[in-house]
Order: structure tokens, then C-alpha cells, then sequence
């Protein structure tokens, strides 16, 4: 078959999805292992029939005045802040992203991160490391009880749910916020949808699961950790600007609240410097859904998103209204 298309895929990605796009098209990769620069990215697009794209590129205006021939861009992600939407409809772009494939890994992810807050996991392994340890401690790396707990959930979409859905082990009580009823979280769990105020006040661990939008940047600020339990464990694997960074140092070096898991930062990749020299919180670097699946199967989604933009049908998992 002749190669119709060309398509420029921004970063390397898994080569399922590399390899299903060459079926049909020339594809042309980032050769670096970096984000492209802003110059880069609009150099290489310039001619592009399609472009699979990452989280890290700003989709925007100026991209798609650029990518004068681009029949559309697959986003290699689920959340999808990163494109500017409503533009992208006014002018007839298509935009796809990679929901489902990463639920259970980002999930997983979330709990991760709350044991490792809670039971001290990381400071222990790098007390050990560094020749400390003596021996057997009484009051060695107390932490805290996870059994029976209450567990908040900002965002009860797919990720959320499953995310509650894991706690049923520790036979926790499930607490939400959405502004959408779960009924899966709600037969299965007895999970109760609450207001914000009363998440806040009453979990022992809250988990946000949030998109990134102008209505949600922020919404763990200091009057939010103002409300938090001291002895309450914040994880985030969603996106970073939900927390205001700077205040959640403040609060966590305050002891307003117990620790975090943090795998999102407000101005990735930096963190902020406050946060590294703390013990009370664990920082990842974005690797939520970085399971060798999950990435694989965000590769063939974003490549068979592309291929049909590139057909001019209707992509799979089209974000456009
Ligand atoms: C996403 O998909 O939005 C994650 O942040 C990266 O996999």
C-alpha cells in the first residue's frame, strides 16, 4: 500500500503504535529523548498530515496555525488540558485522547503513593540505605492505620471509581465529590457523595482524580488544608495546578496536614523546592500510568485515533464536542 500520510509523532512512544501508524503513513519520530522544544515541535509539524501528540505539548493557536495541513491530533494521554479545545473545534480540528487503558494502572498509582505516605516507606528505605539502622526500633517510623479509615475521592469518573473500588481490602468508608451520582461506588461500596466541605473535614486520606480545568485549578489551597484533618493524607495523580504547591508546603511543614503522595506537579517538571526537603510527602515523577501495558495500549489507541482523523472519520475517542 502507498503511504498516504505523513504524521509526526512527538516523543517515542511504544512501538505498537509507532509501527500500526507506518502501516498507512510515513511516520516521522522526535529522535530526542526530551519534549521538543516550542521551535521544534512547530518546525516538525509544518508539514504534518497528523500529529500524535503528549501531554507536555501545548496544542494551541499558534500549533494550529502552524499545522496548516494537519487532519488532526491524538493526545498520548487521558487528561487532555494540554489543547486548547474549543479552538480546535471552532476551526473543525479533531482532537482524540486515550481514556480506559490507564484506569487501573494510574489507580494502582494512587495507592502507591498512600502507603508510602502513610507507612513512612521511602524515608525508611533511605534510612536503612544510608547505614542507620541499629536494629528492631519500638518507635522506629510510626505511621499511620489505614484499615477502616475514611477515604476521599475528588472525581468519581473512571479513575476515582477504581481507585474506591481498590479499598474494599481495608474496609474503608467511601466518601466522594461530583458533581455526577457513581451508582457503581455507591451499590458496591456504600459510598456517600458529599459536599467539598464535608470531604475535606471527615476523610483521613483524600485522592484526587479531578480534570485539570479553570473551575478546578486550585482547589487545594490553604483554606482547603485549613479544613483537613492534621492527621489527613492528600494524594494526587491527576494533574498538578489542582494543588496550589506552594501552600501545600506550608501545610505540610506547618503539620496543618500529616503528608502527601504526589506523582503531578503545578510546573512540571519542576517541583517545588520547599516539597524535596520534606519527609512527610513522596514525590514521583508523573509515572502514574507507567506500566508497560498501559503505555502500550495509550500508543494503539492514540495511533488508530490518528488513522481514523487521517480518513476523515470520526476518531474513536474524539474529545471534541
Ligand atoms: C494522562 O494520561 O493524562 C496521564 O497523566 C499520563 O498518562
Amino acid at each position: 500500500m502507498s503511504k498516504k500520510w505523513k504524521v509526526y509523532v512527538t516523543r517515542q512512544i511504544p512501538h505498537a503504535g509507532i509501527e500500526l501508524l507506518q502501516k498507512e503513513c510515513v511516520v516521522l519520530v522526535n529522535p530526542y529523548d526530551r519534549p521538543l522544544t516550542r521551535e521544534e515541535l512547530l518546525e516538525n509539524i509544518k508539514d504534518a498530515d497528523g500529529v500524535l501528540c503528549l501531554l507536555t505539548d501545548k496544542i494551541d493557536v499558534e500549533v494550529f496555525d502552524t499545522a496548516k495541513k494537519a487532519k488532526g491530533f491524538a493526545n498520548y494521554a487521558v487528561g487532555y488540558d494540554n489543547m486548547d479545545v474549543e479552538e480546535a473545534t471552532k476551526r473543525g480540528i479533531p482532537l482524540s485522547n486515550t481514556p480506559g487503558v490507564l484506569t487501573d494502572a494510574t489507580a494502582d498509582m494512587a495507592w502507591a503513593l498512600l502507603f508510602a505516605v502513610a507507612r513512612r516507606i521511602v524515608e525508611a528505605d533511605k534510612f536503612l540505605r544510608s547505614g542507620s539502622w541499629g536494629g528492631w526500633g519500638p518507635m522506629q517510623f510510626l505511621g499511620a492505620d489505614i484499615q477502616g479509615k475514611t477515604l476521599g475521592i475528588v472525581g468519581a469518573g473512571r479513575i476515582g471509581t477504581a481507585m474506591a473500588l481498590k479499598s474494599r481490602g481495608f474496609d474503608m468508608q467511601v466518601l466522594y465529590h461530583d458533581e455526577h451520582k457513581n451508582e457503581v461506588m455507591e451499590e458496591k461500596l456504600g459510598a456517600k457523595q458529599v459536599d467539598m466541605d464535608t470531604l475535606l473535614k471527615e476523610s483521613d486520606f483524600i485522592s484526587i482524580h479531578a480534570p485539570l480545568l479553570p473551575s478546578t485549578r486550585h482547589m487545594f489551597d490553604m483554606q482547603a488544608f485549613k479544613k483537613m484533618k492534621n492527621s489527613a493524607y492528600l494524594i494526587n495523580t491527576a494533574r498538578g495546578p489542582l494543588i496550589n504547591e506552594s501552600e501545600l508546603a506550608t501545610a505540610l511543614k506547618s503539620g496543618l496536614i500529616a503528608g502527601a503522595g504526589l506523582d503531578v506537579y503545578e510546573f512540571e517538571p519542576k517541583v517545588t523546592e520547599d516539597l524535596l526537603s520534606l519527609n512527610n510527602v513522596v514525590l514521583c515523577p508523573h509515572i502514574a500510568s507507567a506500566t508497560t501495558t498501559a503505555r502500550t495500549n495509550m500508543a494503539l489507541i492514540a495511533a488508530r485515533n490518528l488513522l481514523a482523523m487521517l480518513k476523515g472519520e470520526k476518531a474513536p475517542q474524539c474529545i471534541n464536542p
